[in-house]
């Protein structure tokens, strides 16, 4: 058998059996070998995800990495190296490590990070006067609706919840595809009820060190503190606990430890920090995070819904010249379209029309030509999501979590794509 075969029979043999740890690292093995290094740092990466490299791989697949400038999964090896207390390579490493660091203009990394003074890592406040409000929000009559309930009322009328001895606080924890206005929802949130607006990603926060990513989120918290009132929105919150699933062992519920505390410690202070998250991907939030007073409000964001669609068209062609256009056909045409997806087609529309317009000289209106050509290989991104969403709320909706999902997937739009299938090649 040639190598190449070789190598074939064992990359099939993965996709056959992703979880089969062993397997992967003998594929890796095999591609390091025949000078496909590359390939071979992914399935590494893989591994490393999984907690799943072996001791004695943890020094070369860091070399390796450094060498391919993958910084971020040798900084992890040597993490892991530190934690399960391999002395051998491990200072050399971390010292070639911090050349790069420091060659690729990042600050250099300590061991023991001060995260006091400059370096504080804390999102800057966004003034209300550049917020959204809900009126930029297209559709989504119920999402807001959940969102006032829970969030915008207690702030405004605490009074209301007091007398009728109803808890408040607590935050909620917006989900759905991608492009479909989470971020949006949150930052109008933030001007529906006048407050600044800070914004964390979680993947901001994670930092391979051990403690950082605590010491960062709690900055965050502090500088939300700081700002009060305000809206503090953790975006990308499944990062936490994708964080804790790559990181076996001691530190390992270290930082969902920290986003409780520091969630409790909102609830119980009452300190005018309204707290909202967003997520991609629910399933893989831990259960903690969702527990009464932290995010006991999970609400689905779906994928603008036909009039949602034409309400995001006529904001999208409010200012550009347009010849006279039915929106509500045009919106038809876009199923399952993201927010953001209507957004790049009216993009894509008035360049075409741009490009008549130098071409022709005189402003060329948008015409229902246009958005036809511009609509001509655009295909839903949302397609993935839902894809995955199916397979989790069929398998995973024990508790009924995603029952709003299911009842999105039974509508005619989905149905009647399902049957050309979800994924986007077909
Ligand atoms: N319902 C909507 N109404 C108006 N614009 C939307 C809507 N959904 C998405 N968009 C547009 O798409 C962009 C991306 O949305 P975003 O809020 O970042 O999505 P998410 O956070 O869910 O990934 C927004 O900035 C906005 O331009
Ligand atoms: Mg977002």
């Amino acid at each position: 058998m040639s190598e190449e075969q070789r190598l074939e029979g064992l990359r099939a043999a993965i996709e056959l059996s992703p979880d089969n740890h062993g397997l992967r690292l003998v594929l890796a093995e095999a591609l390091r070998g025949a000078g496909e290094e590359l390939e071979a740092l992914d399935h590494l990466a893989m591994l490393a995800d999984a907690g799943a490299l072996p001791d004695a791989e943890l020094i070369p697949t860091g070399q390796l990495a450094l060498r391919h400038g993958r910084l971020q999964l040798a900084a992890r090896c040597v993490d892991a190296a530190r934690r399960r207390g391999i002395p051998e390579g491990v200072a050399a490493l971390l010292r070639d490590l911090e050349d790069a660091l420091t060659d690729d203009g990042i600050k250099q990394l300590s061991v023991d990070p001060d995260i006091e003074g400059d370096d504080r890592f804390g999102p800057k406040p966004i003034p209300p006067s550049d917020q959204a409000t809900f009126g930029d929000v297209g559709g989504l009559t119920d999402v807001k609706q959940a969102i006032h309930r829970t969030i915008i009322l207690p702030f405004q009328r605490p009074d209301l919840y007091e007398r009728y001895g109803r808890r408040s606080g607590g935050g909620v924890l917006l989900y759905g595809p991608p492009g479909c206005g989470k971020t949006l929802l949150a930052r109008a949130t933030a001007g529906e009820c006048g407050l600044p607006f800070l914004n964390v990603r979680i993947e901001e926060v994670l930092d391979p060190y051990i403690g950082v990513s605590e010491a960062n989120l709690h900055a965050a918290f502090e500088s939300a503190r700081a700002s009060a009132p305000c809206v503090l929105f953790l975006d990308e919150l499944d990062a936490i606990a994708y964080a804790r699933r790559k990181q076996q062992g001691s530190g390992a519920r270290a930082l969902v430890d920290q986003l409780l505390q520091e969630l409790d410690a909102i609830g119980a202070d009452n300190s005018d920090v309204l707290v909202l998250a967003a997520t991609n991907a629910p399933w893989d939030v831990d259960d903690a995070p969702k527990r009464p007073g932290r995010f006991d409000r999970m609400v689905f964001v779906p994928p603008p819904d036909l009039a949602a669609r034409e309400r995001i068209l006529e904001q999208r062609l409010a200012d550009p010249p347009t010849a006279e256009l039915d929106l509500a056909a045009l919106a038809t045409r876009a199923a399952l379209f993201s927010g953001a997806d209507v957004t790049h087609w009216v993009e894509r529309a008035i360049d075409l029309a741009i490009d008549e317009t130098l071409a022709r000289g005189g402003d060329v209106p948008i015409t229902s030509e246009h958005m036809q050509r511009a609509l001509e290989g655009l295909t839903p991104t949302t397609l993935d999501w839902l894809s995955t969403a199916r397979n989790y709320v069929e398998f995973a909706n024990e508790s009924g979590r995603f029952d709003d999902v299911l009842a999105y997937l039974e509508t005619d739009e989905v149905k009647s794509r399902r049957r050309r299938g979800l994924r986007k090649d077909r």
